[in-house]
C-alpha cells in the first residue's frame, strides 16, 4: 500500500496537523501567570517518602530558590519534573494545560524544560564553539545535521549565548581548559541553545570560586524575566544575592515560602534547617 493510500483516511491537513507539530510548538497557557504546577506530589523509594504531599507553583518569569538540608528532597523533584522519575501521586503541569507526567524526558525536554545537573558535562576534547554547535545539532536532530554547515542565522545564535554566558573570548578554546566554573556556565550555554522557558539548575556554585560564584548570580538573574528558573542551592550568601522568593524543602514537603528574610525569621526553618548553621 502507498504511503498516501495508508494515510488516506488521515490526509485530512486539520486531522494531521496535532501529530506533526513539533512539541517545541505547543502553546504553554500561562494565562493565570503560573509556568509549573506541583500538586499533592508524592514519590516513595523502598517506603521512604523522599517527597511527601509537596505543592508548589512557580510563576512565570519568576527566578525561584529551592533550599533544604541534604535528604530534603530537591533533586528528586527535579527529577520528577523531568521524567526522570515518576511519582506515585500528584500532578505536574506546564502552564495550565500541559500534564507532565507520563512523557518521556525528551518530550519533556522539547516542551522547553532544560536542566542542569550538578556536575558539569560539557565535551573536554572539544572547544566551546564546538559545545554549543553540538548542542544546537542535537535539539535540531537529524534534520539540521544534514546540512553540515552552519547557517548564519545558527552562528547568530551561538554568538548571543557565547555573550550572556560571558565565555566569547574562550571560544577557541577546548572545554577541558576551562576553570570549574567556566564550565559550568558552558553547560548553561548548552542548554540556552534550545531556548528553554524553564531552567532547573541544581547547584549551580558549589566549587566555584568568590568571583564565579557573583558571576553565576548575575547571569542567573539576567536569565530570569524572559525565562524562568528554578535553583537549588546550598550556599546562602548566594541564594541571598540572587533570590526574591525562596522555598525550603523539608522532608520532601515545603516547610516554608518567602523572600530570604521571611524564612530566615521563620522558627520552624531556624528549628530545622538554618539553625544547623548557627
Ligand atoms: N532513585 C532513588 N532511590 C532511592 N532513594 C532515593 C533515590 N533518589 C533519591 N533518594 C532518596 O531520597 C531522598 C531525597 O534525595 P534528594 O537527592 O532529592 O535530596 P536533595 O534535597 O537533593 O539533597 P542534597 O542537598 O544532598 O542534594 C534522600 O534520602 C535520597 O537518598
Ligand atoms: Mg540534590
Amino acid at each position: 500500500m502507498s504511503v498516501r493510500g495508508a494515510f488516506g483516511e488521515l490526509a485530512n491537513r486539520d486531522q494531521l496537523w496535532p501529530f506533526l507539530m513539533p512539541a517545541r510548538g505547543a502553546r504553554v497557557d500561562v494565562s493565570k501567570q503560573v509556568l509549573l504546577y506541583i500538586e499533592d506530589l508524592s514519590v516513595s523509594f523502598d517506603g521512604f517518602k523522599a517527597i511527601n504531599n509537596l505543592n508548589l507553583y512557580i510563576n512565570d518569569g519568576e527566578l525561584r530558590c529551592l533550599i533544604g538540608a541534604n535528604g530534603a528532597g530537591k533533586t528528586t523533584l527535579m527529577d520528577i519534573i523531568t521524567g526522570k522519575t515518576h511519582p506515585d501521586t500528584g500532578a505536574v503541569y506546564f502552564g495550565q494545560n500541559i500534564d507532565l507526567l507520563g512523557r518521556s524526558e525528551a518530550e519533556i525536554a522539547e516542551l522547553g524544560i532544560g536542566r542542569k545537573f550538578q556536575k558539569p558535562t560539557v565535551f573536554e576534547a572539544q572547544t566551546v564553539y564546538a559545545n554549543l554547535e553540538l548542542s544546537m545539532r542535537a535539539e535540531k536532530g537529524i534534520m539540521a545535521s544534514l546540512g553540515s554547515r552552519l547557517t548564519g542565522e545558527k552562528r547568530d545564535r551561538i554568538d548571543q549565548v557565547l555573550a550572556t554566558i560571558g565565555l566569547s573570548d574562550e571560544r577557541a578554546l577546548a572545554a577541558g581548559a576551562l576553570s570549574h566554573g567556566q564550565k559550568q556556565w558552558l553547560e548553561i550555554g548548552m542548554l540556552l541553545i534550545a531556548d528553554p522557558r524553564l531552567l532547573l539548575v541544581d547547584e549551580p556554585v558549589a566549587g566555584m570560586t568568590a568571583q564565579e560564584t557573583e558571576r553565576t548570580a548575575e547571569l542567573l538573574t539576567s536569565l530570569a524575566g524572559e525565562r524562568t528558573v528554578v535553583v537549588v542551592e546550598h550556599d546562602m550568601e548566594f541564594v541571598r544575592s540572587i533570590a526574591r522568593t525562596v522555598t525550603v524543602l523539608h522532608q520532601g514537603s515545603v516547610l516554608a515560602e518567602g523572600t530570604m528574610e521571611q524564612v530566615q525569621n521563620d522558627p520552624k526553618v531556624i528549628e530545622v534547617y538554618l539553625g544547623d548553621e548557627h
